[in-house]
């Protein structure tokens, strides 16, 4: 039997309305949640995304404002608008779009971000309050969003053999910290290590985050696994109208004859990337008035 889908556009919308209702006491209580998002230079896909930041914040009745800056702004001056940002009180949440161009370091980006903030859940600050359970933290949104699927799915973490393909900074390492807060027994995957296929043969949960097109193959799935595919790709497809198509991680069609769970590209884990962040916006709102 095929593996039953997650349909992350659906819980995503779930989260998105709970968001809402929190955003719309927090008016009657005389505070707008806001975020800014900061946008350095021209890249198409960035601008994309920050649109879809924006008019996912007015849609829960939040503040949603873009500061788009020219590809040249020095250093200073972007670090000088998020001290403006992280003075003002209207501001709960700031997020400036990775990765900056070239000549910008993001770590200083990061670092100038104050942490009560910091909605990415990027600082160091945040990092550590996630690491060791503290629930103030600010956990970054794709692993956060994640978990959320996982709980809605009604898949049993604690416990569970969970196993992390990537270990980027944005995803990989978090992911890890927020399974082992949840009881799981985490295994990392990298580039680096041995036998892949015998270690993500023994998960029952398979998180996807690698970035390589279709990479885990049905070879690599435990019968009954569930699989969590983080993967955005775009391959060349002459067949289609753009000339490309998007795919995960994960080869889907031949890991869906033996999953039990797995969440579909687009559709699955995307769409939880931006409720999160509106949920973690909200409670820097809420945190603010602590
Ligand atoms: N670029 C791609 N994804 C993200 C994200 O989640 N946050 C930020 N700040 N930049 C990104």
């Amino acid at each position: 039997m095929p593996a039953e889908l997650i349909d992350g556009v659906a819980v995503a919308k779930l989260v998105r309305a709970d968001v809402a209702r929190d955003t719309a006491a927090l008016v009657a209580r005389g505070v707008t949640p806001g975020l800014t998002v900061v946008l350095v230079g021209d890249d198409p896909a960035s601008a994309v995304y920050v649109r879809a930041k924006e008019k996912a914040c007015l849609e829960a009745g939040m503040n949603g404002r873009t500061i788009r800056l020219s590809a040249d702004t020095p250093q200073a001056d972007l670090l000088a608008l998020i001290d403006t940002l992280n003075a003002d009180p209207t501001v709960h949440g700031i997020l400036v779009q990775m990765p900056p161009p070239k000549h910008i370091d993001p770590q200083a980006v990061i670092l100038r971000i104050s942490a009560a903030k910091d909605v990415d859940g990027f600082h160091p600050v945040n990092v550590g309050r996630v690491w060791i359970g503290e629930k103030s933290g600010f956990a970054p949104c794709t692993p956060a969003g994640v978990m959320v699927l996982l709980e809605r799915a009604g898949v049993q973490v604690a416990g569970a053999n969970a196993v992390v393909l990537g270990r980027s900074t944005i995803v990989g390492k978090p992911m890890t910290s927020l399974l082992v807060n949840a009881s799981a027994t985490v295994t990392v995957c990298h580039s680096k290590t041995k036998d892949l296929a015998a270690v993500t043969r023994g998960a029952d949960i398979l998180i996807a985050a690698i970035g390589r097109p279709e990479f885990v193959t049905a070879d690599m799935v435990k019968p009954g696994a569930v699989v969590i595919d983080v993967g955005i790709n775009r391959v060349d497809d002459a067949s289609k109208e753009k000339g490309y198509r998007i795919v995960g991680d994960v080869q889907f069609s031949g890991v869906r004859d033996v999953a039990s769970k797995i969440t579909p590209v687009p559709g699955g884990v995307g769409p939880m990337t931006i409720a999160m962040l509106l949920q973690n916006t909200v409670r820097a709102a809420t945190q603010g008035l602590a």
